[in-house]
């Protein structure tokens, strides 16, 4: 496989064209940000964590029986990943209580909802990527009620396939954010990534987090806590 021309630039990954029409060569970098980019750093090694986690997660996914776009694994930082065209939704599951629902509607931090909670949100930095819900979506055009019913259904299995991973390593999945693409075909597929950049991940027994709230809130060494996750996953530290 052959990389192109760059395509897009996003604030954690380059994405690169190949010389096959429907396959992508994804690039992790090192910048974080967060708050939309108003906090933005270059920290050493997190586009190697990030592309190492995503790429065990997805792989297991598969595994599980849940597609996404995910084909390889290419290099410490690249990927390969079918083409597709984002939906731009994110979607977000919630397991307990955590970041903006606390903020927004007062929830405690750390309480357990005795069911998941399904969130969309607009992918749109300018907007700042606001709360939206189904009739937004359809009145947008962004997605067929069917595509968004759809992405509800794949997140909420997502969601069971990921609380059982993270158990087995004694993390506790508090939340998380997908994106879905719809290729050639129009399949939705599962797609960007799935990280610790994505997902709100604790520590069972310290309660600690390692996830990006290490980062965006000063909380201790981002580098730290995504090589706790990935070397529980069974990866190289
Ligand atoms: P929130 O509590 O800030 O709304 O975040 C919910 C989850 O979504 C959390 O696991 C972090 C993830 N997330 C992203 O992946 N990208 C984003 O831009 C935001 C705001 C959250
Ligand atoms: N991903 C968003 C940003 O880069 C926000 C966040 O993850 O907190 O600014």
């Amino acid at each position: 496989m052959e990389k192109k021309a760059c395509l897009y630039e996003g604030k954690a990954k380059q994405i690169y064209k190949t010389d096959k029409d429907d396959v992508l060569w994804i690039s992790y970098k090192d910048d974080a940000t967060a708050f939309n980019g108003e906090k933005k750093e270059t920290l050493r090694g997190k586009g190697r964590l990030n592309n190492e986690i995503s790429s065990l997660i997805f792989s297991q996914l598969a595994r599980q029986g849940v597609k996404s776009h995910f084909i390889e694994r290419l290099s410490e930082t690249e990927q390969l990943v079918r083409k597709v065209s984002i939906i731009p939704v994110e979607v977000v599951v919630r397991n307990v209580a955590a970041g903006s629902l606390v903020k927004r509607l007062g929830f405690s931090r750390g309480q357990q909802f005795s069911e998941p909670i399904v969130e969309f949100y607009y992918k749109d930095d300018e907007l700042g990527d606001p709360l939206m819900n189904d009739a937004h979506i359809k009145a947008m055009g962004l997605a067929s009620e069917n595509d968004v019913q759809l992405m509800k259904e794949k997140a909420l299995a997502v969601n069971d396939h990921l609380i059982t991973m993270f158990e087995k390593i004694g993390v506790q999945l508090i939340d998380f954010k997908l994106e879905f693409g719809k290729d050639s075909a129009g399949q939705v597929l599962l797609a960007d990534e799935i990280s610790p950049d994505t997902c709100r991940l604790w520590d069972k027994q310290t309660g600690e987090s390692l996830d990006k709230d290490l980062f965006r809130f000063q909380q201790g060494d981002l580098q730290e806590g995504y090589e706790t996750i990935l070397t529980r996953l069974g990866g190289q530290a």
